[in-house]
């Protein structure tokens, strides 16, 4: 079994972060999202990954790198231009072969991970193999092909959502094989959404060569996956088990950001004054130095940041180097190098990297802005 990541991709919904990198590289808990994605496909045994870079390539490759430490080997390659997840199987031709291999959508994280998922196909594989040699023992005259059609081809993941309408939805027949797909269905024939993680065997790779661009000129993994039933491959599912999470968004970042800081244990290694308070689960990288601040975890506060006269509220994840003074904050992610500096209150808010926020010191009531494009400002 091999894996496919997809981390190319325009980003358009986490602009202006996506201006300048990745969206799959924005932490979750001080980590990047397609850091996890790696880890779940390492922990289900998958060695060999391939990771579909863009524009961001560099900036993948050299967060990522060889796939060493994460104690896998990790291939580059490059899509010319977002052209659909199906071109993403298109393009990946090469690497994967004739193996099974798990497609996993670089900005989208699961509570479950990926072994149990894995190792349900590969039952099922098994299954159906012994199937096929025991019907063969049965009746020698027939043909090999025959003895395969009622293989599992691939295996998707779906979740049960309040508004199908929203996704692509599956609809299940009898026996538990998808017996059809739906993209934004007005009349969703179930409530059974599509999550980002798939199972594909060889004969998915037929499927991307036939079907043709959408109305919004990309090649859609949910044609192909229909093509897949259409011409009578086995198409079977799993239901999802806890949250899922397309992190491409700011308020599911936060969400994420949430679900993961709740799963933390309290590691305290920066310096923390007398008159300072860390309370609950919170992690302190080593360098970070707390002084007459109160701490409330979950948190997180990443290597080197001086956090003074300030307090840092639940669910919040602080990056390395930043400097936060006489100001409130909670339930937000601020990235590397960034300066918070008397301001009061912060909350549901994503910060990029080396942003300045600061109390102006001449106290007139007017702000004064420097923002990017497609920055989102909200305030009282
Ligand atoms: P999406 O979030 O569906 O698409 P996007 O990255 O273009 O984002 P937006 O809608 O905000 O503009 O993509 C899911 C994942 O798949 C994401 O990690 C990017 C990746 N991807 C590719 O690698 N190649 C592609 O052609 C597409 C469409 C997505």
């Amino acid at each position: 079994m091999k894996g496919l990541i997809l981390s190319g991709g325009a980003g358009t919904r986490l602009r202006p972060l996506t201006h300048t990198r990745a969206k799959q590289l924005v932490p979750i808990a001080n980590k990047p999202v397609l850091f996890y994605g790696i880890e779940d496909m390492a922990a289900a045994g998958i060695t060999e990954i391939a990771i579909v870079v863009g524009d961001t390539h560099q900036e993948i490759r050299d967060a990522v790198g060889t796939g060493e430490r994460f104690g896998v080997s990790v291939t580059y390659i490059h899509q010319e231009a977002p052209l659909g997840l199906a071109h993403c199987v298109l393009i990946a031709r090469d690497f994967l072969g004739d193996d099974c291999f798990v497609m996993y959508l670089g900005d989208n994280m699961l509570e479950q991970g990926l072994a149990g998922f894995v190792a349900q196909f590969e039952q099922q594989r098994k299954q159906d193999s012994r199937l096929a040699t025991d019907s063969r023992a049965l009746d020698d005259s027939q043909p090999s092909t025959d003895c395969r059609a009622g293989r599992c081809r691939a295996q998707i993941l779906l979740a049960p959502v309040g508004n199908p309408s929203s996704f692509g939805v599956a609809e299940i027949g009898p026996d538990g094989d998808v017996v059809n797909l739906v993209e934004k269905p007005r009349d969703p024939p179930s409530n059974l959404a599509l999550v980002g993680v798939y199972i594909f065997d060889a004969s998915i790779h037929e499927a991307v060569r036939a079907i043709e661009p959408s109305a919004r000129g990309e090649l859609e993994i949910t044609d192909a996956i229909h093509w897949l039933i259409r011409t009578g491959h086995r198409v079977d599912h799993r239901i999802l088990e806890g949250w899922w999470i397309d992190t491409g968004k700011k308020d599911p970042l936060l969400e994420c950001n949430r679900l993961v800081l709740d799963t933390i244990t309290r590691q305290v290694d920066g310096m923390v004054d007398d008159t300072s308070r860390v309370e609950g689960r919170v992690v302190v990288a080593e360098g970070v130095r707390i002084v007459s601040s109160t701490v409330r975890g979950p948190v997180v506060i990443g290597a080197g940041s001086r956090i003074e006269n300030t307090f840092i509220g639940p669910y919040t994840s602080i990056g390395a180097n930043c400097v936060i003074t006489d100001s409130e904050l909670d339930h937000s992610v601020v990235l590397d190098g960034s300066h918070v500096i008397g301001i009061n209150r912060i909350t549901d808010s994503l910060i990029g990297q080396h942003v300045r926020v600061v109390r102006s010191p001449d106290h007139r009531s007017a702000a004064r802005l420097l923002l990017g494009d497609h920055s989102q400002v909200e305030w009282e």
